[in-house]
């Protein structure tokens, strides 16, 4: 485990740096033979989604544009509440556009089902998705994610962009608290 400054407070790493960084190459190659000669415009959904979206970019051998929005889902819940709030939308259109959603979690589906259909009433030429992580026998709705890297137990995770009360992003690797964090956090 690399966890530096958080050493103490991980449980158990399910992704390691090397699987997660393979699963990115991987996917950052099938995205540059899929839209070879076509402009891709990256949309990464933050704040979780800005690790992903570093280094997946370099894995794309194309000409790329960035955009963000920022939406908020949980709060500082642990659990889904199904209440999305766009707290920054993007700053150019996208009608016309070949769209590629950057996400690193999918849990509910709630906040990618809305993404989604708040995208498409703008008229992309294409929208697909990419996310690191799906969790298993949660999902509320059916959701096509082309591009996914891993599947998840229906666990807490935090690192590679995830929190928990906005530590833990700068995990190089994906994994679970010991149950004393969420303790010291509420007392
Ligand atoms: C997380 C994650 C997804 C969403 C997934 O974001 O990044 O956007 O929750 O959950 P769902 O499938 O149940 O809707 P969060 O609200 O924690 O914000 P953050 O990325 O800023 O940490």
């Amino acid at each position: 485990m690399d966890a530096g400054a958080y050493a103490n407070d991980i449980e158990q790493v399910l992704l390691s740096r090397e699987e997660i960084q393979g699963r990115v190459a991987e996917l950052g190659a099938r995205i540059t033979a899929d839209y070879e000669g076509l402009d891709l415009l990256l949309i990464g959904v933050l704040k979780g989604a800005f690790v992903l979206m570093a280094d997946l970019s370099r894995h794309i051998g194309l000409p790329l544009e960035f955009d963000f929005m920022a939406v908020s889902s949980y709060g500082a819940a642990t659990q889904t509440s199904g209440v999305v709030r766009i707290l920054k939308d993007l700053d150019h259109e996208i009608a016309g556009k070949h769209v590629l959603l950057v996400e690193d979690i999918v849990d509910s589906g709630l906040t990618l089902s809305y993404l989604l259909k708040n995208l498409r009433t703008r008229r992309p030429a294409s929208l697909e998705v990419c996310a690191l992580m799906q969790k298993n026998d949660v999902q509320q709705v059916p959701l096509d994610i082309k591009y996914r890297a891993f599947d998840i137990p229906p666990v807490f995770v935090v690192g590679y962009g995830l929190d928990f009360g906005e530590r833990f992003r700068n995990l190089p690797f994906v994994g679970t608290l010991r149950p004393e964090v969420y303790r010291d956090a509420v007392t």
